[in-house]
């Protein structure tokens, strides 16, 4: 809900009691935004609600509230329409002030929240030794999306890499490049990932076939866990390695992120299952540690148990998330825990989060949310695959999309006999092409699968990043065109609002806030997009209506107005997105 709902709400509250007494201080007015331009701005049900209960007609309940309700310095007076609706429209002087207000906001009218609290957003958290899949792409765009909304709020935001560089696949690679490379554990810079991620299938094989080597490996992870300086230290390079793989990636994305692995937890894992033994939750079972779950059963119908010592004493991913958890409550103190993960890990959330609450570690004030999200498919339908069948590597896919880009807008510049520096191709065709990706994830519902197309993604027409930005370069193109400075149009430059358009593309400029607010509680980042995306085409119905340049003052400077505020709402949006824009593409 808008600033400006509020305000209304709280005024149609204050008539309610004035009109029918105390009794009706907590009654919804049922304020919802009017189904038709034509009635205006905001309908309020409250009188239909109301009728039974005070044996009235609500209609006439209407009267009496309209007669009570003070609200000259917002809306034109109210009407009373059909059975008993109370129809709102806002005064062009209202919004014109409102408008002429944010224009010198650098927030565009978006507080800060009231009560900024320590977030932390679990996000991206590849598996060292493995290649980050596009799985990991997806939570790495959609969790600094979220972190970086949550930042502007001004929360306090920790962005977490929970990557996964401890257990048992640790104890297999080693023991496998012992066998066949052994300079790749005491040399840096001896593998590639690409290498890394061959040996490590090969070792796998191995592991899976030959029962002597699993029982090094897991001598290995023993040795490991126990902090033998040679196995600690090709373990080291190992995650060295990785790391400098994932942090291209990162850097290709504009994503900061800090690493705190799953190792780092190590420590704490003992405690955790002392202490889930102390609260009388832990139940042998076949020498393995595990909690009973309530509403889990196995294929058998039995209940499930949460594993959370192995018997040969190891640890799992479980336990790990369980001793992460604590340490974010009560080292990092944090109030809200956001994990952005596929769905496909919805059980284990599920599950951990239950034996935490029966453990009472989750005090009341601490939120704890899964974000989970769809699969990426490929245009077949099918799990998104290269040709050959192959996982798609993510530098190949963003390469792929900045050079696809590229070829587009060389063919553009062609076509309209334009010449440009290889610099600016260079430019344009990363911010472009790297944009298409973000903004493909984040502007589907994230909980449905999604197809990856790059025809889609970086078409200029539909709800895409290259249609997005290019509404900014319009917007920044009226400038050049007119010379202006949309930062100094004067002190004395006021919006004046005459024409439909105009209304409908400043009404929607004021939603801003209530959207961020939106996807700060639900965490669904498409509504900004579709937020966007309905801003740009607003502000193109009212561009392609009402001339700007050539119009007359004040509707020229007003105009002018429009067009930065609509270039500020979108360069705000968009970098909350992690998009950047371009001036000129
Ligand atoms: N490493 C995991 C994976 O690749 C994701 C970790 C998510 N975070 C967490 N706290 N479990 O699937």
């Amino acid at each position: 809900m808008n600033a400006t709902q509020e305000q209304l709400k709280l005024k149609l509250a204050q008539a309610l009691v004035a009109a029918f007494g105390a009794d009706y201080t907590e009654v919804d007015p049922i304020l919802v935004t009017a189904s038709n331009p034509k009635f205006g701005d905001f309908q309020a049900n409250v009188a239909l609600s109301l009728s039974k209960k005070l044996g009235m007609q609500p209609r006439a309940i209407a009267s009496a509230i309209v007669e009570k309700l003070d609200i000259s310095d917002i809306c034109e007076p109210p009407e009373i329409a059909g059975p008993g609706f109370i129809n709102l429209k806002l005064q062009t002087s209202y919004l014109e002030a409102q408008l002429n207000a944010i224009k010198a906001d650098s927030r565009l009218g978006v507080p800060t929240a009231k009560n900024p609290q320590k977030e932390i957003v679990d996000f991206s958290s590849p598996n060292i030794a493995k290649e980050m899949h596009v799985g990991h792409l997806r939570s790495t765009i959609i969790g600094d999306c979220i972190a970086r909304i949550l930042e502007f709020r001004g929360h306090d935001v920790l962005r977490l890499n929970h990557v996964g560089d401890w257990g048992t696949q640790f104890g297999m690679l080693i023991t496998y490049l012992r066998e066949v490379y052994p300079e790749a554990l005491t040399t840096a810079n001896a593998l590639d990932i690409g290498d890394l991620v061959t040996f490590y299938r090969q070792a796998k094989q191995r592991f899976d076939a030959d029962e002597a080597f699993q029982e090094t490996a897991r001598q290995e992870v023993v040795r490991l866990q126990a902090g033998a300086e040679d196995t600690l230290h090709a373990w080291n390079l190992l995650c060295e390695q990785s790391r400098k793989e994932f942090q291209i990636i990162y850097d290709l994305l504009d994503i900061k992120l800090n690493e705190r692995g799953e190792s780092f937890y190590n420590s704490f894992l003992p405690g955790v299952v002392e202490d889930l033994e102390t609260a009388g939750l832990v139940e042998e079972n076949q020498g393995a540690k595990c909690v009973f779950l309530d509403g889990f059963t196995n294929r058998e119908g039995e209940p499930l148990p949460l594993i959370v010592q192995k018997s040969d004493g190891g640890y799992n991913y479980a336990t790990t998330d369980l001793a992460a958890l604590r340490y974010r409550i009560q080292e990092d103190q944090a109030k809200r825990i956001i994990y952005v993960t596929d769905e496909g890990q919805a059980n284990h959330f599920s599950q951990f989060l239950q034996v935490a609450k029966k453990a009472n570690w989750i005090p009341d004030d601490v939120k704890i949310v899964h974000v989970p999200f769809g699969l990426v498919l490929g245009e077949d339908g099918k799990k998104f695959k290269t040709r050959s069948g192959d996982t798609v590597r993510l530098r190949d896919l963003l390469d792929e999309a900045v050079s696809r880009t590229r070829a587009d807008l060389e063919a553009r510049l062609k076509e309209e006999g334009r010449e440009e520096t290889e610099e600016f191709i260079n430019n344009v065709a990363n911010v472009v092409g790297i944009s298409a990706v973000k903004y493909a994830d984040l502007s589907q519902n994230r909980t449905s699968n999604y197809v990856f197309s790059y025809d889609k993604m970086l078409s200029l027409k539909g709800n895409t990043a290259p249609y997005m930005i290019y509404a900014y370069v319009r917007t920044q193109g009226i400038s050049r065109e007119g010379n202006i400075d949309f930062a100094n149009l004067g002190d004395n430059a006021k919006i004046v609002l005459r024409e439909d358009t105009e209304f409908t593309l400043a009404k929607h400029l004021l939603q801003l806030d209530e959207v961020i607010g939106e996807v700060e509680q639900d965490l669904l980042p498409n509504r900004l997009c579709d937020y966007l995306y309905n801003l740009s085409d607003k502000f193109n119905k009212f561009y392609e209506n009402c001339p700007v340049l050539k119009s007359e003052e004040p509707v020229r400077t007003s105009r002018l107005m429009l067009c930065d505020l609509t270039a500020r709402t979108l360069k705000l949006g968009l970098d909350l997105l992690g998009i950047k824009v371009l001036e000129r593409m």
